[in-house]
Parts: structure tokens; C-alpha cells; sequence
């Protein structure tokens, strides 16, 4: 049987993340994750870990409580990249920065990558925990490179995958990897570092490595194309805070002249909400959108999601790798220019 929807598995582990921290007096943290887990969100992580699981052993029962940590991981990192995106709405909410302020976001965001942690490592053998440590670490990097890369109009193409490659690949990495590697233990195979050799873990750590750069890929072109109440957050926000992103390090690579003056005139304006900045910051967006850059970057997520696809080919057929392609290919038909 094919999990397409993880949601009943996700509520009952976070009911439980709220019972237990409710009697440790967390209330507000349980209350703040809560309301992450309540306003939605299209489940996708989970989603890649419960179907990469079965898609390497078919004869595995699921394991729904993995795939709920990995969307808890991923919310952690929400709260946490709202903070240094200056984001006020995220999930068509309020963010919780914006609701409940930074510091306690950073506080939030810790506290639960530390309780997933204290389940993790209770519940999985080695390899797991140890992928799932190196894969937050890549996070936390891949979030640093990118804070220092901002209002770097020189920033290149392979700077950016760098950076979306540790931010957001490693993420989907680990679920593909993780929930094939918890399907292996499950059905006899012994703990240990060597079950990351397997061809079919190999082949599916690849595929969650290059769908999330055409995941990141995309999600950028929409900050460029899309509206607010398309995406539960706001659009033009990567300009906003002088995030270099793949369609503007394209538009750039241009060469066009008024373009670069455009993106360094905006660059050089310290109050993003000021009426120059959001004047300039429209009419550079307008120059993004007649680059040729937007169409440029959706022809490399189209590329990576082709490599998707061809690490989902050397598994065995299956339902499961047949909805892993069907995923796949709606964000190829997206790219196509
Ligand atoms: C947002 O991820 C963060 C990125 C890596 C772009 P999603 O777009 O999967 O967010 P939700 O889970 O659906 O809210
Ligand atoms: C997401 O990148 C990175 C992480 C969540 C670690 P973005 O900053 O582009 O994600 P959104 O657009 O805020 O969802
Ligand atoms: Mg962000
Ligand atoms: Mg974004």
C-alpha cells in the first residue's frame, strides 16, 4: 500500500511531543510547534521518508514515527530560517518570530531539534543518528554561507548550489537515505555504517540529494513568479533581504548594464521597507522576470530533477519508486520553460 498522506502519523507524534512537554512546563514551545504543525505545510519530507522506505524493502512495515521527525526537524528549521529571513508569515500564519519574537524562535527551534534528537537516538541504531546529525550541521553551514553571501552581486552559479545543496538538499538527502536504511534494520539487515553502501540506500540518498535542489531551485524561481496566497508566505522576499538566488545570479550573468545598476542601487539601501527600496526593489524584479533568468534557472531544476529521476531508476519497480517519479516529474513539468 502506497502512505501518500503521513498527516495521522505526524499528529500523534507531536500529541506526544506536546503531552511531554507540557508536563516539563514548556507549554509555550509545545504551543509554538503546535501551531507550525496545525497551519499545514505540504508534508513532503515525511512523505520521501515513508515511500523511500518501502521503495528499498518492500517488505517493511511503516515507520511513520521517522518520517514525524523529519517534519519536525524541517519545521525547527522554518522557525529558526524566519528569523534570519526576517519572514513575518510562514504557512499563511503568522511566523512564530513575528507572533512570539527572535529570541524565543532560536530557543523554540533548538528545543526541538534537541527533543527529536533525544527520540532519535533512543529509537535508531547506527547509521541513523549519525546521518541526521552531519545532515543539521550541513543546515546550520549551508544557512551561514548564505547570510554571508547576501548583497554579493557577484555571487556564482556553483556559490548558490553550494549553499541551497546544504540548506535544503542535505534535508531531503537524509529522509530518502534514513527511511531506506530503517526499512533495511527493520527487516534483518545488522546496524552499522556499511548499510549506507547498499546500492538501493546509495541510489535513494542520491535521488533526496538532487530532487532538493530542484526543490530549492524552484522554490526560488516562485519567490520571483508567485503571489503571497499562492505560497502562505510572502513573495519578493529573497530580494528583500539581498538573498542571491539562481533566477537573479542568471539575470546577472547577462551582463545587462541597467540591471546591475538596478541590483547594486538596491543593494546599497539600508531600510528595506523604506518607499525608495520597494520602488527600486519592483522595478529590479521586473528586470529578473524580462532576464531570461527565471527561464535559465527552471532549466536546471529540470536538470536536477532528471538526475532525480535517474537514481529512482536503478531501484527495483515499485509503487512506492512510482510515486517517488510521479513527485519527481510535477516539479520537471514546473521547470520546463
Ligand atoms: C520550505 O519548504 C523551505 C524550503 C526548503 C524552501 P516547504 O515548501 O516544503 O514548506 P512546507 O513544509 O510546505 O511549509
Ligand atoms: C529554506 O530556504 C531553507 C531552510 C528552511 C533551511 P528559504 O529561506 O528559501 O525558504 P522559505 O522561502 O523561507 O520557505
Ligand atoms: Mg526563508
Ligand atoms: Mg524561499
Amino acid at each position: 500500500m502506497i502512505t501518500s498522506s503521513p498527516q495521522s502519523a505526524i499528529q500523534s507524534v507531536v500529541e506526544e511531543f506536546v503531552r511531554e512537554e507540557l508536563s516539563a512546563e514548556n507549554a509555550h514551545i509545545a504551543g509554538a510547534v503546535w501551531n507550525m504543525l496545525d497551519a499545514g505545510g505540504k508534508r513532503l519530507r515525511p512523505r520521501i521518508t515513508m515511500l523511500a522506505a518501502r521503495a528499498c524493502a518492500t517488505s517493511a512495515s511503516e515507520d511513520p514515527v521517522l518520517a514525524s521527525y523529519m517534519e519536525l526537524i524541517h519545521v525547527a528549521t522554518l522557525i529558526h530560517d524566519d528569523v534570519l529571513d526576517n519572514a513575518d508569515i510562514r504557512r499563511g500564519r503568522e511566523s512564530t518570530n513575528h507572533a512570539l519574537g527572535n529570541r524565543f524562535s532560536v530557543l523554540a527551534g533548538d528545543y526541538l531539534f534537541s527533543w527529536v534528537f533525544k527520540k532519535v537516538t533512543q529509537g535508531y541504531q547506527n547509521p541513523v543518528p549519525t546521518i541526521l546529525a552531519a545532515m543539521l550541521a550541513e543546515i546550520c553551514n549551508g544557512e551561514v554561507k548564505q547570510l554571508r553571501a547576501a548583497g554579493n552581486a557577484r555571487l556564482a552559479p556553483d556559490g548558490y548550489f553550494d549553499i541551497i545543496g546544504k540548506k535544503t538538499a542535505e534535508l531531503f538527502a537524509a529522509c530518502a537515505e534514513c527511511g531506506a536504511i530503517a526499512a533495511l534494520l527493520q527487516t534483518g539487515s545488522s546496524a552499522g555504517p556499511q548499510l549506507r553502501e547498499q546500492p538501493a540506500v546509495r541510489a535513494l540518498r542520491e535521488f533526496g540529494r538532487s530532487f532538493g535542489m530542484a526543490f530549492q531551485v524552484r522554490d526560488d524561481i516562485l519567490d520571483y513568479t508567485a503571489t503571497e496566497a499562492e505560497l502562505g508566505k510572502p513573495a519578493g522576499s529573497d530580494l528583500r533581504e539581498k538573498k542571491m538566488t539562481l533566477p537573479l545570479i542568471y539575470a546577472l550573468d547577462g551582463g545587462d548594464r541597467t540591471l546591475h545598476q538596478s541590483v547594486a542601487e538596491l543593494f546599497a539601501l539600508e531600510d528595506p521597507d523604506a518607499a525608495d527600496a520597494t520602488a527600486q526593489r519592483a522595478r529590479t524584479i521586473e528586470f529578473v522576470r524580462n532576464s531570461g533568468g527565471i527561464e535559465r534557472a527552471a532549466v536546471k531544476a529540470a536538470d536536477f530533477a532528471a538526475d532525480a529521476e535517474a537514481a529512482l531508476d536503478r531501484l527495483p519497480a515499485s509503487p512506492e519508486r512510482d510515486e517517488l517519479q510521479r513527485i519527481t516529474r510535477g516539479f520537471r513539468e514546473f521547470s520546463s520553460p
